[in-house]
């Protein structure tokens, strides 16, 4: 009986979620001739109690907004955008993935999606521009409100210099895209 009913709560809880992936094969990560896997998760990362002698600076310029795509039943889905880019400097040399980080204000459910890299990358892409990121597979409720942040694996180390990127976003009435972005950090 106690199994079952904690099935029954968890079912719950992933149904009343205000956030999740659009599908699992939307998920993927294609970067000019990178080789980048994506995954998901509820944010836990054990790695953050390993230390690091080197960690890379922090992303840039997130942008967000809300966008729509359809999803596997051809419905279509208000969905966050969110573009960020790489910083060009040595930093770049001691990063193993990026992350974006959404939570819903009303909750304080977050998901994460993280970008890995096997390779050590360069300071810029093959086409000369900054590395650049865009996300498009989170789907957003309407009324909600969510707070997007980025950063760069491994973080910071506890007491060295952080970084904080984030924004906030708004999916108002149904889907017609009404949108206010606020704007927080650099
Ligand atoms: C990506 O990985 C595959 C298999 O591990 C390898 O053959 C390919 O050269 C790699 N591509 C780059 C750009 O490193
Ligand atoms: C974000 O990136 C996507 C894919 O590259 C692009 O189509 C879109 O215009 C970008 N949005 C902004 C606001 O830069
Ligand atoms: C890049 O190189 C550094 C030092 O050579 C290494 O510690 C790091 O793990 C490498 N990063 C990746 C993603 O392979």
């Amino acid at each position: 009986m106690y199994s079952v009913s904690a099935l029954l709560v968890l079912l719950g809880a992933v149904g009343s979620s205000c956030i999740r992936i659009l599908s699992d094969h939307a998920l993927k990560c294609s970067l000019q001739g990178l080789n980048c896997t994506s995954s998901y998760s509820n944010c836990m990362d054990p790695g953050w109690l390993i230390s690091h002698k080197y960690t890379p600076s922090g992303p840039e310029n997130l942008l967000v907004s809300v966008d729509t795509r359809p999803d596997d039943t051809g419905q279509l889905q208000p969905v966050l955008q969110a573009n960020w880019t790489l910083k060009d400097d040595g930093g770049i040399h001691f990063l193993t993935a990026t992350e974006l980080h959404v939570v819903v204000m009303s909750t304080n459910e977050q998901l994460c999606i993280r970008y890995s890299f096997k390779d050590n990358l360069s300071m810029r892409s093959p086409s000369g521009e900054k590395w650049m990121f865009s996300s498009n597979v989170l789907v957003l409720d309407p009324g909600q409100q969510y707070s997007v942040s980025v950063y760069n694996i491994p973080k910071p180390e506890q007491g060295h210099s952080s970084f904080d990127i984030s924004r906030e976003v708004q999916v108002l009435g149904g889907l017609n895209q009404d949108i206010v972005v606020f704007g927080t950090g650099v």
